[in-house]
């Protein structure tokens, strides 16, 4: 049996991460493995309550409550999707996972940045990705992509330019510590683009295993 492969992708919102993550799962269906593609929040059934309170609810979330929402998602995706599929050899996909929490609750939000990863890492009793792909674009830029997409802005996504540049150089910061873990990926390239260097990098983590 295979090991099991965790991947998360991040990001600020509109930076592209569904579009890799279709063909990242395309290239390792095509690889003959079995793939979970997930997200956070809302992985799970309790998450997708959880992702209702956190994304649609009418008024304010008291920030430490909002860092705990998502961490509750986490640990009971963690816990009921994510370690039972790695267990069974399975690679898991997941559009974002507690780096989001560091960026958006502890440092967007002003939270401690070592607070709220630890208070994920708890809830995820320690598992980290084997590999986690930082999709990179200036803030303006991913504000602009979305805006043209047209689609209904969530409660987060109606925060301004400098909130998701906070966030950005947040991820840039967490990527440059922990290099082994992460692929940055600067998202102007095309999407082909992008993806080459995304297969080139998760060839080179299985050949690792
Ligand atoms: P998501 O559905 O991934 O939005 P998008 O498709 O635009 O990337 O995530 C919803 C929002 O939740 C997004 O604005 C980021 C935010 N978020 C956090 O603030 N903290 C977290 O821990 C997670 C997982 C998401």
């Amino acid at each position: 049996m295979s090991r099991g492969l965790f991947i998360s992708l991040e990001g600020i919102d509109g930076v592209g991460k569904s579009t890799q993550s279709d063909l990242i799962e395309q290239y390792l269906l095509g690889l003959g493995r079995k793939v979970v593609r997930t997200l956070e929040p809302g992985g799970t059934e309790l998450g997708q309550e959880i992702r209702h309170l956190l994304l649609h609810r009418k008024g304010d979330v008291a920030p430490r409550s909002e860092a705990l929402l998502y961490a509750a998602d986490r640990a009971h995706h963690v816990a009921t999707k994510v370690r039972p599929a790695l267990s069974r050899g399975e690679v898991v996909i997941t559009d974002r996972y507690l780096d989001s929490s560091v960026a958006y609750q502890g440092v967007g939000r002003d939270l401690n940045a070592e607070d709220v990863r630890a208070i994920s890492m708890f809830a995820v009793e320690n598992l980290l990705p084997d590999l986690t792909i930082l999709l990179d674009l200036e803030a303006s830029a991913a504000m602009a992509r979305r805006k043209k997409s047209g689609a209904e802005p969530d409660r987060l996504e109606r925060e301004k330019v400098e909130f998701f540049e906070a966030v950005r150089q947040a991820y840039l910061a967490m990527a440059a510590a922990e290099p082994a873990r992460w692929l940055v990926v600067d998202a102007t390239q095309t999407v082909e683009q992008m993806q080459q260097q995304i297969r080139q990098r998760i060839d080179q983590v299985l050949a690792s295993f």
